[in-house]
């Protein structure tokens, strides 16, 4: 990180960090919740190496972030609540300032700093001048460690920077860079492997992908509108009919640009008797639902895989939460993970539920080259949208 004043942002890891300053950082502390307990640390996990450098050299840690979607205050989403796990992971105090818009509570002092859910101010969304100047006044130096809230155009991402020094954190510059080597310069051959339910999420991703890779491969629920599009019977199974021509039109530009577009040719169904059965595509019964590709497909994927040098994983190929429409997908991570391992295959992994599906497989992050936990992020960037969070730190 580069920590000379308003020389905008740098992308380059590993240099200068800021010295003896107030830093203000915008981090993801947006965490899965139930009853109140937070269910997954890792956002908090992730950037506590990044306090603890600024904290060796120095620095005040000033942490500001969001928590849900409330409307106004809203005390089940206070970040309080994620004091004594950050004190737990951090091994040191940290002192909580509930109205960030007070004057009076500035704590320059203190080593380490929360202020309250962004988000229980309107002007943090709608990007207000006077509610980003007055967070402005917490740091002296501001780091964007977030790359997950980069596609909002919020006050803490894209306001503050334009009132101090800053800078893009270690996670950020990491995210930033796994994101590139797929879709700038990437190794080739580049494979794509897109799951998920809906087309009508993906269809921007699809779309920009196409032109990026050599392969696409299309598995879940979206890839039940592509087979309906072209004419199979899918039975009972989740699609959007209102998307069958796109998906025709993606085909077809697949076509003209030489580039190869996979669709499943087996699949995994549950028949209205409840019964679990693989059949071909040109054969699934009217009756049927499918819930995961077949082992013909799942094959298929593994030559794909085998050939590759660079993959992006993104989106389950099946049910994976409901054995046995789980094996599709956990194979597919399996033969992803040993490549990574074995012949240094770039592998990134990210978007929606594909942290879950990695759970669930009993692999964990470091068996891919990069594994991103951003959502909206991490698919706008592949659909080739300008994230205005990238936008800002490189603005001076
Ligand atoms: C996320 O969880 O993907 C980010 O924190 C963004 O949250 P949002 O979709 O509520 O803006």
């Amino acid at each position: 990180m580069r920590s000379s004043p308003h020389t905008g942002c740098s992308l380059i890891m590993n240099t200068e960090l800021p010295q003896n300053a107030r830093v203000l950082l915008r981090v993801d502390f947006n965490v899965p919740l139930q009853g109140g307990t937070v269910t997954d640390v890792t956002r908090l996990r992730s950037v506590i190496p990044t306090l603890q450098t600024l904290r060796q050299r120095g620095n005040a840690c000033i942490l500001m972030a969001h928590l849900g979607r409330p409307r106004g205050r809203n005390a089940d989403l206070s970040l309080r609540l994620l004091v004594p796990i950050l004190e737990s992971l951090l091994g040191e105090p940290i002192v909580f300032v509930p109205d960030p818009m007070n004057d009076k509570s500035f704590l320059p002092e203190a080593a380490y700093s929360l202020l309250e859910n962004l988000r229980f101010y309107p002007g943090e969304e709608a990007n207000e001048v006077s509610f980003a100047q007055q967070l402005s006044r917490w740091g002296n130096f501001y780091i964007n460690e977030a790359f997950s809230v980069a596609h909002r155009a919020h006050a803490s991402i894209v306001g503050v920077p334009a009132f101090l020094p800053h800078a893009a954190g270690p996670l950020f510059q990491q995210e930033l860079k796994a994101l590139q080597s797929i879709t700038e310069c990437p190794v080739p051959p580049v494979l794509a492997l897109v799951g998920g339910s809906k087309i009508s999420t993906k269809l921007g991703v699809l779309h920009h992908l196409l032109k990026k890779v050599d392969t696409l491969a299309v598995g879940g629920g979206l890839a039940n509108t592509f087979l309906a599009a072209q004419g199979y019977v899918i039975g009972t199974s989740l699609q959007e009919p209102a998307l069958h021509e796109k998906a025709r039109l993606l085909i077809q530009e697949a076509q003209q640009e030489g580039r190869t577009l996979l669709l499943p040719c087996d699949v995994v169904v549950r028949t209205a008797r409840g019964a679990t059965q693989v059949c071909p595509v040109e054969a699934i019964p009217s009756d049927a639902a499918i819930f995961d590709v077949g082992p013909m497909t799942v094959r298929r994927l593994e030559n794909e895989i085998a050939r590759a040098r660079t993959v992006l994983w993104n989106g389950p190929l099946g049910r994976f939460e409901e054995p046995p429409f789980h094996k599709a997908t956990k194979a597919i991570l399996h033969t992803l993970a040993t490549a990574t391992r074995e012949r240094s295959l770039v592998s990134v992994v990210g978007g929606g539920d594909s942290v879950a599906a990695l759970h669930a497989a009993s692999l964990d992050f470091s068996a891919f080259s990069y594994v991103s936990t951003s959502g909206g992020a991490f698919l706008e960037f592949l659909e080739g949208k300008e994230l205005p969070g990238i936008r800002a730190l490189q603005d001076s």
